[in-house]
C-alpha cells in the first residue's frame, strides 16, 4: 500500500481526530469509491479518502467514524476489501492485516469491508446520529455513497437522525497545512520546467502534441509524478476553446497558442496557463488584448485577500476588460480552489488564509482566431495573495526575451 504522498502519516492521523471532533456524538463514513476496470486506467480514489488516509491503491474500502465507541481504538476504522490472490495476480499485489499495516496506515483498527454492515448498523443504532460527510450529488446522479448506505441502515431500524456535515471535509481542504503548501510549490516548480520546455521549442510548424510533450516532459524532469489535468495546447482558434482536448493541429506563423498545464507532485496539482506567440513576437493586435488580460489578472490577484469572495476578486478583473471592450469575449469566472483537484471542493463563505486558488482572466475572440489566457496559483495569506507561479514570465518583453534565445 502506497500512502502519503509528501505528506507525513502523522498529518493524515491528525485529520481524522479533527473529522472526529466535529462529529459530537454522529457516526460517519467515507468512502474511496470501486475500481475501474483493469486496462482502462489507474483507478483513482475518492479524493475525500484519500485526503484522510493518503491510500490510492485500495478500491472498495472505507473509514467509519463512531466518535463516542467506548474503546478509543474503534472510533477511526479502516475497511479494506478481502484479498484476492487471482485478481491480485493481474492488478497489483495487496497487503494482509497486520500490526504492520495498522503501523503503515495510522489505523489502530483495520478490517475486511464485510463487517461494514454490522458495525454501521450497531453503531447508528447506539449513536442515533448518522451525518453526510460525503458531497450531496444534483438528482440525475446517483445519491452520494454515503447517504445511500445510512437511508437503508434508517430503512431497517427506527430512531436514526441522518444529518447533514457534507461542508466539513472541503473547509478542511481548503485550508492548506506547510506540508500540504510545500508540496504544491514543488508542483508550482515542476510546472515551471514544463512552461520553460514549451518556449524552447514552440516554433511555426510545430504541433500542439509536440509542444505538449515537451511541456509533460518538463514536468517530469521537474520531478512531477505527471501532469495533474489533461493539458491543453491550443493554438489560433483553439485557443478560444476553454477546455481543448485534442492538441493535435499545428501551430501556425502568426498565430497565439494557449498552454493550460499544471505538474502534479504527490496527491497535488498546479492549474497554470500562458499564452505565447508562436513566432517568437506578439502583434500590435495580440499585444493589446495581451496586456488586457495580464492587467485584469494583476487587479484580481490584488483583490484576493481573507474575507472577500471570489466574485469580489472577479470585479475588478471584469471591469479592466469590459472597459477595453472585450467583456463579451471573457465567458468564465476568474478561478477556482486548488489542490488534489485541480477545480478543487469549495467550501461555503469567503475566502480564508491558507487557501489556494487560481485566477485566471481570459479573452477569447473566434472571428480574428485570438485567445489568450494567463493562470497563475494563488495563496490566501493574512497580507493578501501572494502568486506561487510567478517564477514562471508572463511579461510581453520576458516572454519574448525567452522565445528569442
Ligand atoms: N485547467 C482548467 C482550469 O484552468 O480551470
Ligand atoms: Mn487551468
Ligand atoms: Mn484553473
Amino acid at each position: 500500500m502506497n500512502i502519503g504522498d509528501g505528506i507525513a502519516l502523522a498529518e493524515f492521523v491528525q485529520r481524522r481526530e479533527r473529522v472526529l471532533r466535529a462529529l459530537g456524538p454522529s457516526v460517519g463514513l467515507v468512502l474511496a469509491g470501486d475500481g475501474a476496470p483493469p486496462l482502462s486506467g489507474r483507478w483513482l480514489p475518492d479524493w475525500n479518502f484519500y485526503y484522510l488516509t493518503g491510500i490510492r491503491d485500495e478500491a472498495g474500502a472505507a473509514i467509519l467514524f463512531d466518535p463516542r465507541a467506548e474503546d478509543p481504538k474503534k472510533r477511526c476504522t479502516l475497511l479494506l476489501r478481502p484479498l484476492n490472490p487471482e485478481l491480485e495476480e493481474w492488478d497489483g499485489l495487496r497487503d494482509r492485516i497486520s500490526e504492520k499495516l495498522k503501523k503503515a496506515t495510522g489505523f489502530q483498527t483495520v478490517l475486511r469491508a464485510g463487517s461494514l454492515a454490522r458495525l454501521l448498523t450497531v453503531a447508528a443504532r447506539k449513536r442515533k446520529r448518522v451525518a453526510c460527510l460525503h458531497p450531496f450529488s444534483t438528482y440525475p446522479a446517483e445519491v452520494s455513497p454515503d447517504l445511500a448506505l445510512f437511508r437503508r441502515v434508517v430503512e431497517r431500524t427506527v430512531g436514526v437522525a441522518i444529518e447533514d456535515r457534507s461542508t466539513l471535509l472541503a473547509e478542511m481542504r481548503a485550508i492548506k497545512s506547510k506540508a500540504e503548501l510545500a508540496v504544491m510549490q514543488r508542483a508550482v516548480n515542476a510546472s515551471a520546467r514544463g512552461f520553460g520546455a514549451a518556449v524552447r521549442v514552440i516554433r511555426p510548424g510545430i504541433t500542439e502534441r509536440d509542444v505538449q510533450r515537451a511541456v509533460e516532459g518538463g514536468f517530469a524532469e521537474g520531478g512531477a509524478d505527471g501532469p495533474g489535468y489533461n493539458s491543453i495546447v491550443g493554438s489560433g482558434l483553439n485557443g478560444c476553446v476553454l477546455h481543448y482536448m485534442d492538441n493535435s493541429c499545428p501551430c501556425e506563423d502568426g498565430d497565439l497558442v494557449v498552454i493550460d498545464a499544471g505538474a502534479r507532485v504527490g496527491g497535488y496539482t498546479a492549474d497554470v496557463t500562458r499564452t505565447y506567440p508562436v513566432s517568437g513576437r506578439f502583434t500590435p493586435e495580440q499585444r493589446d488584448v495581451y496586456t488586457v488580460v495580464l492587467r485584469a489578472l494583476a487587479a484580481a490577484t490584488k483583490a484576493v485577500r481573507p474575507g472577500v469572495h471570489m466574485s469580489d476578486v472577479e470585479a475588478p478583473a471584469r471591469a479592466i476588460i469590459e472597459k477595453a471592450g472585450y467583456g463579451d469575449f471573457f465567458p468564465h469566472g476568474i478561478g477556482h480552489q486548488l489542490g488534489i483537484e485541480v477545480h478543487d471542493v469549495t467550501p461555503d463563505g469567503p475566502l480564508k488564509a491558507g487557501m489556494v486558488v487560481t485566477v485566471e482572466p481570459g479573452v477569447y475572440i473566434q472571428a480574428k482566431e485570438l485567445g489568450v489566457r494567463i493562470e497563475d496559483d494563488v495563496l490566501v495569506t493574512p497580507r493578501g495573495g501572494r502568486s506561487l507561479t510567478d517564477a514562471i514570465p508572463k511579461d510581453i518583453a520576458d516572454i519574448e526575451a525567452a522565445m528569442r534565445k
